[in-house]
C-alpha cells in the first residue's frame, strides 16, 4: 500500500486483498461507504461526485480503472488521458480515503468469461452506435459494487444513458442495499459539460463545443413558444448543431430518462440527449424538458 499525503491522507491499494481489509478496517471503525467509480482524468464534476459520496460522514473510496472491455477497437484505451499522481492529489482535496486502482489482470483475471447484457435503456443512442460499451461498463461496475460493496454508489448524470443502464442492472441483479446517488452536471462558466475529453479540444475547438449547450437551450425555448412535437423541438437543437461549422452532429434525441426509449410526446418525463464530434473528441451532454 501506498500513502500520498495531500489535504488530507488518501491511501492506495492495488489488488482485491488489499482493497478488502481496508474497507474492513472503515467498517471496524463503524463508517459507512460512499463509492465513486471512474476511470481517472479528474475534473470539478469527479470532485463533485465524491463529495456527494461523503455525504452524511460516509468514507468515500474510488475506483480508478479504465475497463478494456466498454472500449471498442476504435476507441483507444491506453489514449484516454492518465495521471495518476494528479488524480490522486486532486481526490484527496475532495475528502477521499482509499483509492483502488488495480492493474486490469486483477479485475479480469485469466479465463474470465463473464458478461453482463442489460436489455431496455441500451437499445438507444450510444448503446445503438456502441453495442458492447454498455456491457462493458455494467459488468464492471457490478463487479465493483461486489468488490467495494458500498452503502452508496455515485454516478453522474452527464451520462445519463450509463446511469439509466446502471440503474437497471442494479435493479435486476438485487443490488437493493446500494443507495444509487446521481450527481447533477457541473459545467464551466460558459455552459460546457466538464468532461475528461475536453482536453482534446483547441481553443477554437472549446467555442465551438458550446454548439452543445446552445443546442439544449434551444429545444427548451422552443418547448417555451408553444411548440410540443418531439420530432420539431429535436429539429431545432439539431439545426444549432448543425449551424456549427466545426461540429459534426451525431443526435439531438428526446428520450424517457429511465427506459430511454424514444418520446412521442412530452406528457411523460423528457430528456433531450445531445451528441457531436467537435475535432478530435467525441462530446455528450443532455438535459430535461420542462412543459410550461
Ligand atoms: O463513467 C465512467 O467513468 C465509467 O464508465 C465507469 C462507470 C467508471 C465504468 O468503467
Amino acid at each position: 500500500m501506498d500513502t500520498i499525503t495531500d489535504t488530507r491522507p488518501c491511501t492506495v491499494v492495488r489488488t482485491r486483498d488489499e482493497l478488502r481489509a481496508a474497507i474492513g478496517a472503515l467498517r471496524s471503525a463503524g463508517r459507512q461507504v460512499g463509492f465513486v467509480p471512474t476511470m481517472g482524468a479528474f475534473h470539478d464534476g469527479h470532485l463533485s461526485l465524491m463529495r456527494h459520496a461523503a455525504a452524511d460522514g460516509h468514507a468515500v473510496v474510488v475506483s480508478l480503472f479504465g475497463s478494456p472491455p466498454q472500449f471498442s477497437p476504435t476507441e483507444d484505451l491506453s489514449a484516454y488521458p492518465r495521471d495518476e499522481q494528479r488524480d490522486l492529489a486532486l481526490a484527496a482535496t475532495a475528502g477521499v480515503e482509499l483509492v483502488f486502482a488495480p492493474p486490469a489482470h486483477e479485475v479480469y483475471p485469466d479465463r474470465f468469461g463473464t458478461t453482463i447484457r442489460v436489455d431496455g435503456p441500451t437499445r438507444t443512442l450510444e448503446g445503438a452506435t456502441r453495442p458492447d460499451h454498455f456491457a462493458g461498463v455494467a459488468t464492471v461496475v457490478a463487479k465493483l459494487l461486489n468488490m467495494v460493496r458500498p452503502d452508496r454508489v455515485v454516478f453522474g448524470q452527464k451520462d445519463a444513458q450509463q446511469v439509466a443502464v446502471v440503474r437497471r442492472m442494479m435493479c435486476d441483479l438485487d443490488f437493493d442495499d446500494v443507495e444509487l446517488v446521481i450527481g447533477p452536471i457541473v459545467r464551466e462558466a460558459d455552459g460546457l459539460a466538464m468532461s475528461s475529453r475536453n482536453v482534446y479540444l483547441s481553443p477554437q475547438e472549446r467555442v465551438a463545443a458550446l454548439a452543445l449547450r446552445r443546442a439544449l437551450d434551444a429545444a427548451q425555448a422552443t418547448i417555451d413558444g408553444g411548440e410540443h412535437d418531439p420530432r420539431k423541438i429535436e429539429r431545432a437543437a439539431h439545426s444549432v448543431l448543425s449551424a456549427e461549422p466545426r461540429c459534426t452532429p451525431d443526435y439531438a434525441t428526446i428520450v424517457h430518462p429511465d427506459t430511454f426509449v424514444v418520446a412521442d410526446n412530452l406528457a411523460e418525463p423528457s430528456l433531450l440527449c445531445v451528441a457531436a464530434r467537435i475535432g478530435p473528441a467525441r462530446l455528450i451532454d443532455n438535459q430535461r424538458l420542462t412543459l410550461a
